[in-house]
């Protein structure tokens, strides 16, 4: 199962407009996936979601969206010109390129399979190059931002002048990151775009390891929320010498994917070294004057930093599940393949389903899910038997499905069938609102 699982994963993404390969028309542009109608919901409920628990529910959040080009001095400041590279060997055979921590360069090339015919390994730096304006000469190079986090540092005295916010407090953002990977792969997983969530919390130094550790439950209490089983992950302490060098302790979590364990967030104490090194390079006072002890220090940060494409990649691939389930023939059984989403992140919270088109049953189902629609996602559907649509919203994890019927003319009521435990119950339309709010809003 746990093979297969990707592929399982890949194909129900693009069969049902989840995901699909970039550019597809002309060919594709390897590892570039474009989110479809399902997808971009999807992706949305996990941004709000983060957003809401992170930023708006509290009292000491604020956030930022910054812009993706910066002065190229931030990112010369921030050191990222000169550290944000991967090891690079090149096989001298078939010109293949691999990133040499991730390969035995000792071995023989996994691409054409001759030995000895790696290059040196060199550092390759990761960051995006652009040109500003009409000229490329050196003069007008600029980058796509490698991380979020430098907007937060450059910002931070606006941000905390303009917000009043005392210490400690945090500068949150979401939004695209660019990194020229060597070796992106594995469908979501490592793309040279993707979308970053991400916040410093500007502390006192005496006080890190305490936000640390707060900060490490809060992520493991997050991603339970997303329905990631806590077996599937790993806390990795990185070791003095792998970490960035920016970071004075990182716990990467890692989590078990189909194809190995390997990184899914970080959190990481990143002292004062950004602060620093801005105020080294930009002249700015970027020191805290604390109101009540009147002490002057430049901030320490702690960084919880989560992959969004890694977040909706996992919550597929948790909710993922194949179940035997009873037909409506005495004593058979068949599989369905469904999808359970925490309902929360749920593309559609609900599907309006008349039994046939008939003009009586869909003029009411309409309506039903026109009042619906007001307050939650709403699919509709009234082609192909009943049993294969409920197969299909099973398939892209809709929590809930309302049958319109002939009774429902008669008795002004529907049956709403549950995802995960398929009891259908029959439910006054007048009361559906209700039930519904019960249900997705206790969820
Ligand atoms: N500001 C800290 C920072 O950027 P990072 O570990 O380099 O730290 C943060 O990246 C997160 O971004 C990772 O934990 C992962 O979730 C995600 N990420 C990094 N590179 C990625 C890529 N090429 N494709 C998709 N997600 C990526």
């Amino acid at each position: 199962m746990q093979n297969d699982l990707m592929e399982k994963i890949v194909s129900l993404a693009k069969r049902r407009g989840f995901v699909f390969p970039g550019s597809e028309i002309y060919g594709g542009l390897a590892n570039s996936w474009d989110y479809g109608p399902l997808g971009v919901e999807l992706k949305r409920n996990i941004m709000e979601a983060w957003w809401q628990r992170f930023v708006t529910s509290r009292g000491d959040m604020v956030g930022i969206d910054a812009a993706i080009i910066m002065n190229p001095k931030v990112w010369e400041a921030s050191g990222h010109l000169e550290s944000f590279t991967d090891p690079l060997v090149e096989c001298k055979q078939c010109h293949n390129r691999f990133r040499a921590d991730q390969i035995d360069v000792k071995k023989a090339c996994p691409n054409c399979g001759n030995k000895d015919t790696f290059t040196e390994s060199r550092n390759f730096n990761l960051m995006f190059k652009t040109f500003l304006g009409a000229a490329d000469d050196a003069k007008s190079v600029a980058y796509l931002r490698g991380e979020l986090a430098q907007a937060m540092f450059v910002d931070f005295k606006s941000v905390q002048e303009t917000s009043r916010k005392r210490i400690p407090f945090g500068i949150a953002q979401q939004g695209k990151c660019f990194r020229n990977e060597i070796t992106p792969g594995n469908f979501i997983f490592r793309t040279r775009e993707f979308t970053l969530m991400e916040f410093e919390y500007f502390i006192h130094p005496d006080e890190w390891e305490k936000h640390f550790e707060y900060w490490l439950g809060e992520m493991k209490a997050w991603l339970a929320f997303c329905g990631v089983s806590e077996k599937n992950l790993v806390f990795h302490d990185i070791e003095d010498g792998e970490r960035a060098h920016y970071s004075k302790r990182t716990v990467d979590i890692e989590y078990q994917y189909p194809f190995g364990q390997k990184e899914l967030y970080g959190l990481a104490y990143r002292t004062d070294y950004d602060l620093k090194r801005h105020m080294d390079f930009s002249g700015a006072d970027l020191q805290y004057l604390d109101p009540v002890t009147n002490q002057k220090y430049v901030p320490h940060v702690i960084e919880p930093s989560f992959g969004l494409d890694r977040t909706a990649l996992v919550v597929l691939l948790e909710a993922y599940r194949e179940e035997e389930v009873p037909t409506s023939k005495e004593g058979e059984t068949a599989t369905r393949t469904v999808l359970k989403l925490p309902i929360a992140l749920a593309p559609y919270k609900v599907a309006v389903l008349p039994l046939s088109k008939k003009p009586e049953l869909s003029d009411v189902a309409q309506k039903i899910a026109a009042d619906l629609r007001t307050r939650w996602s709403c699919d509709y559907d009234e082609t192909q038997s009943i049993g294969r649509r409920y197969r299909r919203q099973d398939e892209i994890g809709t929590p809930f499905c309302i049958t319109v019927d002939f009774d429902s003319l008669n008795d002004q009521s529907v049956t709403v069938r549950d995802r995960d435990t398929l009891k259908q119950e029959r439910i006054a339309i007048t009361e559906l609102n209700s039930y519904l709010t019960e249900k997705i809003t206790k969820a």
